[in-house]
This record gives C-alpha cells, sequence and structure tokens, in this order.
C-alpha cells in the first residue's frame, strides 16, 4: 500500500474554454478561438468548435455532484476573462453570479477550488490590439487578475495566473497550433517576456488585496534527457530546459531569469523589449506554490546543423527518438513515468522544496466507445494503470522528501481539446457529444477507492 500524505489533495483539472460552452451568450466576447472556428473552420477536428464543448455553464451543478461521488477533494478550473470583463473592463454581472455559483457548488460538495486566470483564451479585443506582444496587456491582465481576486476571493483560496504560459508563446508564434499562428522566434519571446511580467503583477496585485490565500502558477513540465553524454548533447539539452523549464520556473519561484538565457537569446538577437522597472516585478512577487503538467519527457539531441541567429529552438536542440520508448499512439506521446519522480527531485533541489502539486497528468485514448462493457461503463485499465505507475515514482519523491501536496488527473469529464476536438478522451466520466450527458468510466471508480484510501 502506498500512502500519500495527510491533507493530499486528489482532484481534477479542465479549463473555461474547454468546458463551459455558451461561448458568445450571457455577455461573454469573443476569444482567439471562437474567432479562429470562425475563420477557419476546417482546421478543427471534425468541426468541432468552442460553442457548446461540454455545456458545464448548465451542468456545473450535477458535475460538482459527481466529483463528490468519486472523492474528489479539489479541481481546478479557470475563469474565462473574455467573459467577466467582456471589454476589458466592464465588470459582466452574469459572469460574477456564474461562477459564484459554481465555485458555492464546488465547496459544498467538499470540492477545494483552484482557480486559474488564463487558459489559452486570449480575448479578441487583446488580440486586435496586438494581444501579449503589446505591452498594455500586462496592465490588462493585472485589473482582471486584481478583479477576479476582488470578487471570488472570499470562496476561493487557492488561485494559479497562467495554465502553461509557453504554450501559447509556442503554439501561437512558432508552431501555428493557436491563433495568430505566426512563425516568428523574436515575437515569441516579446510574447512570452509579457506573459512572464502579467504573471508577476497579477501576483502584486494579490499580495495588495489578501493577505490569506496562496497563488502560484502552472507550468507544464518535460524533463529533457539527452540522447548521450556527449558534450554537443549535453548542451542541447541544457538549452532546452533553460527555454522550457527554467525560463519560466526561476523568475518564478527564485525571482531571476537565467543568466544563460539572456545570453543565450542575445547572441541569438533575441532578446525582448524590457524597462528598467521590470527587474523589481521580477525579483519580488514570488509564488506560493507551482502546478506542474506532467505527461511525457523531452528527449533530445544536437542539431545537426546551426543557424545564428537562430530561427527556431530546433538551432538548440532537435527531438531524439529514443528507440525504447513506451508509446501512446492515441496521442503520440511517449509514456515515462519514472520522470515524475525526477521532477519531485528537481523540486526539492533546485526550488528550495517549494510546496508544489501534479496539477495535470493523463492519457488521452481515441475511439474509447471501442472499450465499452454490455452496461456501457468504459473499462478504461490502460488509464488506471497509467496513473497508477505516474504515482508510484510520484509517491517515491514524496517519500524522499520532496514537498508535493496533490495529484490532479487530466480530466475530469472528456473535454473539447482545440484543433483536436473531441478526439482523445481523458475523462474519469465519458460525454455523449449528442447529450452531453456524463457517465463514469471504470477508472473513475479506481479514482474513489485511491482517495478514500489516501493511497493505493
Ligand atoms: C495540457 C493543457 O497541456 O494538456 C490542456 O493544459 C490540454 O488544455 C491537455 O487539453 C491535454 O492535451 P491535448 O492537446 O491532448 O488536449
Amino acid at each position: 500500500m502506498k500512502h500519500f500524505p495527510k491533507n493530499f489533495l486528489w482532484g481534477t483539472a479542465m479549463s473555461a474554454p474547454q468546458t463551459e460552452g455558451q461561448n458568445l451568450s450571457f455577455g461573454k466576447t469573443a476569444t482567439i478561438w471562437d474567432h479562429w472556428f470562425k475563420t477557419a473552420q476546417e482546421k478543427f477536428y471534425q468541426d468541432q468548435g468552442p460553442k457548446v464543448t461540454s455545456d458545464v455553464y448548465g451542468h456545473y451543478l450535477e458535475d460538482c455532484r459527481r466529483m463528490q461521488a468519486i472523492g474528489l477533494n479539489s479541481f481546478r478550473t479557470s475563469i474565462s476573462w473574455a467573459r467577466l470583463l467582456p471589454d476589458g473592463k466592464t465588470i459582466n454581472p452574469e459572469a460574477v453570479a456564474f461562477y459564484r455559483q459554481y465555485f458555492l457548488a464546488m465547496l459544498d460538495h467538499g470540492v477545494e477550488p483552484i482557480i486559474n486566470l488564463f487558459h489559452f483564451d486570449t480575448p479578441m479585443w487583446l488580440m486586435t490590439r496586438g494581444g501579449w506582444e503589446n505591452r498594455d496587456s500586462i496592465d490588462a491582465f493585472a485589473f482582471y487578475a486584481r478583479t477576479a481576486f476582488e470578487l471570488f476571493g472570499d470562496l476561493v483560496d487557492k488561485w494559479t495566473t497562467f495554465n502553461e504560459p509557453l504554450v501559447h508563446v509556442e503554439c501561437g508564434y512558432l508552431y501555428q497550433y493557436h491563433y495568430p499562428a505566426v512563425v516568428d522566434f523574436k515575437r515569441a519571446t516579446q510574447v512570452a517576456y509579457h506573459t512572464l511580467l502579467a504573471h508577476k503583477a497579477a501576483i502584486k496585485a494579490f499580495r495588495e488585496v489578501t493577505q490569506t490565500g496562496k497563488i502560484g502558477i502552472i507550468l507544464n513540465i518535460s524533463p529533457t534527457y539527452p540522447k548521450s553524454e556527449a558534450k554537443e548533447d549535453m548542451l542541447a539539452a541544457f538549452r532546452s530546459d533553460l527555454l522550457n523549464t527554467r525560463s519560466f520556473l526561476d523568475p518564478a519561484v527564485l525571482g531571476t531569469i537565467p543568466d544563460e538565457l539572456l545570453v543565450l537569446l542575445k547572441e541569438n538577437e533575441l532578446l525582448p523589449e524590457t524597462k528598467a522597472e521590470d527587474h523589481k516585478l521580477i525579483e519580488n512577487n514570488i509564488v506560493d506554490f507551482i502546478g506542474l503538467n506532467y505527461y511525457q519527457p523531452r528527449r533530445v539531441q544536437a542539431p545537426k546543423v546551426t543557424r545564428l541567429p537562430a530561427q527556431m529552438p530546433a538551432d538548440f536542440y532537435q527531438p531524439y527518438d529514443w528507440p525504447k520508448k513506451k508509446l501512446n499512439p492515441h496521442r503520440g506521446w511517449e509514456i515515462y513515468p519514472e520522470a515524475l519522480y525526477d521532477v519531485a527531485m528537481m523540486m526539492k533541489e533546485n526550488y528550495h522544496n517549494m510546496p508544489w502539486y501534479v496539477s495535470e497528468n493523463g492519457m488521452g485514448v481515441a475511439a474509447e466507445e471501442t472499450f465499452m462493457n454490455a452496461d456501457g461503463e468504459i473499462e478504461d485499465d490502460y488509464r488506471i494503470a497509467f496513473m497508477k505507475e505516474h504515482l508510484s515514482y510520484l509517491h517515491q519523491g514524496i517519500r524522499e522528501g520532496s514537498n508535493c501536496f496533490g495529484y490532479h488527473a487530466w480530466t475530469f469529464v472528456d473535454c473539447w481539446s482545440w484543433l483536436n476536438g473531441y478526439k482523445n478522451r481523458y475523462g474519469f466520466y465519458r460525454l455523449d457529444l449528442a447529450t452531453r450527458e456524463r457517465s463514469m468510466k471504470k477508472s473513475g471508480r479506481w479514482m474513489k477507492q485511491v482517495s478514500e484510501n489516501n493511497g493505493f
């Protein structure tokens, strides 16, 4: 039996744009996703867009009952910025009523809310002004954050600023999975820098508004493993970690941007525009906790040819296809649970053992109906095995002193996944796309036992 620490958080994560529905009603204005679906629908899997998603707007109360039914004591979702502040300035009373009822329903069902402010859903009113390339985005986000803390601070104790801030940067400005789908390394670093400052400005606002709650940030973590110990491969791995991990984790926890990162960006003419006062904002405004989303490791090797200045991250490191890897063929991601132990040790050794939790971990599987038994239950034994293995390595890290306070699975009810629509399913509950009904999967029953026993 593997026991987890007392008061360990067992829960799931979702986000507003992937679940709420009512995308252009009840006062909400368009985000980049509503806009992109309208203008480039063919990019989206089976034309599935952000309009209805899982209709949490109409189902949140029963959903909170369902969380309780499988023993979950916590839940992360996000507020939609474009719903709360449809023009960036004016509070939408319908949004306030909705979120208050939603958060109250969680509390009424013994589920602690962890509320995130940004999950890839840039409002169009901001994007038409240049989005995160525009320095005004920092103040706009800080105003939104302050408004949310003031409106919901009595119900919410744990907050996070951004979910995976690097993802909207790389998908929007390098790899074309998010709008505006441009490819420009220099613009990407500017967007990343403003995002970092927006995060810091939100922490500052939080400390001014409240003395009681806790605030953190959710980062995607893919620990880097080099192909070999050759100097060139090790350098590639070091640079990958600089760009993909330390770029946000160091400033969030340590209050510094790594010198090596600044040198690398300078050498490659990628430094963003800054202001002298930024230094103080970055140095202060340290988080209380970190959330880490872990799905897959990153295996890298030295690039065969390098361009100076670099045009893409591939000029610093290239993917290495490890022949022994175990693969989730649906998502194309490597399954490597051992990394959770390494992550736990990294937090302990390099980040003052700051409190942290696994804020997402899970397995997306296509055509899950093929695993449905005669009673209509999805027998997702693969998901149970996946989580058990990951939790085992996490447990080992905790036993060795890493300060991890929870495990949140992605996700609660199957949700809409950006360009992939409802292709890959992740939930403890299956979503019927025709009726929006939810039904518990075998993994949901398993999770109930795990949380009741605080281990497995
Ligand atoms: C995380 C995101 O990176 O991974 C979620 O925070 C996302 O928004 C999840 O849905 C699973 O990835 P995907 O691309 O299969 O939906």
